[in-house]
């Protein structure tokens, strides 16, 4: 009795353990972005039939490994095989069909023919040379004219996990419940719709670009620092009067340890500057509302061994660690606006 007893708890414990369930490593990587039930939200809609029906579960496997460089979709490069096609599983279980198998045939066409043609009938949507929508996945709080953003076709992911007939067909049957519609119903032929899976395949060499310029900002070190030649309070004065000369509103002033330590036991060497620009705060958010988590903005002074040194997060690692290559620009105008501040309060 007590033996079985051992092999059901070992059984239990096995199946708990041993295999990975999909369910609940897509409810921690993916739902965040997909949905709990993959409707979408920052990520694109991924339980739709039309969707599901029509890509492989080879295609499902290389975007959660190689993920979207630069359009916020993640590269899952540590989980394990068996976790990978866990969550493939499981959203394969958002379908009754069967998925459709990998087709290695290739699509030869003419890709300055499919140039002409992608700037008649798809740049509205997935911008020039296919560089995706503005923002990314399904509507919630932002306003734009679209229910769904069109994904970038210039990416280094995209094209390593499509197949040419994945491209082929998405082209030529659309998307149901998505306003990817049959390009066939708009009037392209089969020869046509060719000759744009033959342009969209000759982006690779700009995708492969692409990604290497946002590998750039990851020599960025993480925080910008910078010594000042005066004491912690004159140094507080000058910042705060960089700040409103920025035309910045300065929010408040607080120890660095506020609420973590008993109310008077601070640190009172350490302090934290609050400040924001509401029209850029609006601005950055809108592209991205992940960004509220770096803001207001701040900045640090610190008196230690009688050195006073201000600090601030460097955004240029802001828009690496979202993988939005959108937050590029506001981030190094963020930047721009940091380095002056710390100048202007340590001349
Ligand atoms: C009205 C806007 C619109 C137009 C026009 C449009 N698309 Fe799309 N496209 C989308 C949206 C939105 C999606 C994402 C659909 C989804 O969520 O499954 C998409 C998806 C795709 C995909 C699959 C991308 C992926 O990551 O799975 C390809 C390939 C594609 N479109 C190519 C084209 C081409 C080529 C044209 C022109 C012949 C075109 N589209 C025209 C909006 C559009
Ligand atoms: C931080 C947000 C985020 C997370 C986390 C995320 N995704 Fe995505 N995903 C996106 C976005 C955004 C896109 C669309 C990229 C674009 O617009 O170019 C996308 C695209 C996709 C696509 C391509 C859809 C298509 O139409 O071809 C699949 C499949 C996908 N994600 C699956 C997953 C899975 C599975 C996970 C979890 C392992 C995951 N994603 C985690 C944001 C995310």
């Amino acid at each position: 009795m007590k033996n079985l007893l051992i092999v059901f708890v070992l059984l239990f414990s096995l199946s708990a353990y041993g295999a990975p369930h999909g369910d609940k490593l897509y409810a921690t990587h993916c739902s965040a972005c997909h949905g709990i039930d993959g409707k979408g939200g920052v990520g694109v809609p991924i339980a739709l039939p039309s969707f599901l029906n029509s890509v492989s579960n080879e295609y499902l496997k290389k975007t959660i490994r190689l993920g979207r460089p630069g359009r916020i979709m993640p590269a899952f490069d540590v989980l394990s095989n068996a976790q990978v096609s866990a969550i493939v599983e499981h959203v394969r279980s958002w379908t009754d069909k069967p998925a459709p198998p990998e087709s290695s045939a290739s699509v030869k066409g003419d890709s300055e023919h499919g140039k002409q043609l992608f700037a008649k009938y798809c740049v509205q949507c997935h911008g020039e040379n296919g560089s995706g929508g503005k923002g990314t996945g399904v509507t919630f709080s932002r306003k734009r004219d679209l229910p769904i953003i069109a994904p970038a076709l210039n990416n280094t992911g995209f094209l390593a996990a499509a197949s040419d007939v994945m491209i082929r067909d998405t082209i030529a049957f659309g998307r149901e419940g998505t306003p990817m519609t049959s390009m066939l119903v708009a009037g392209l032929s089969e020869n046509d719709i060719d000759d744009v899976v033959a342009y969209v395949r000759s982006l690779e060499k700009s995708a492969a670009e692409l990604k290497q310029n946002l590998n750039q900002n990851d020599e960025e070190p993480p925080t910008i620092v910078v010594d000042s030649p005066y004491d912690l309070e004159e140094t507080v004065e000058n910042l705060k009067q960089a700040i409103i000369d920025q035309n910045f509103t300065l929010i408040r002033t607080d120890y660095l340890e506020h609420g973590l330590v008993e109310e008077g036991k601070e640190n009172k060497k350490q302090v934290v500057l609050h400040f924001c620009n509401f029209g850029f705060l609006f601005e950055a958010l809108a592209i991205d509302p992940r960004v509220g988590m770096f803001l207001p903005c701040r900045v640090t002074v610190i008196e230690k061994d009688g050195k006073v040194q201000l600090s601030a997060v460097n955004p240029k690692r802001l828009s690496r660690l979202f993988n939005n290559h959108e937050l590029d620009a506001p981030c190094d105008e963020m930047y721009e606006v940091y380095s002056s501040l710390l100048e202007d309060a340590t001349l």
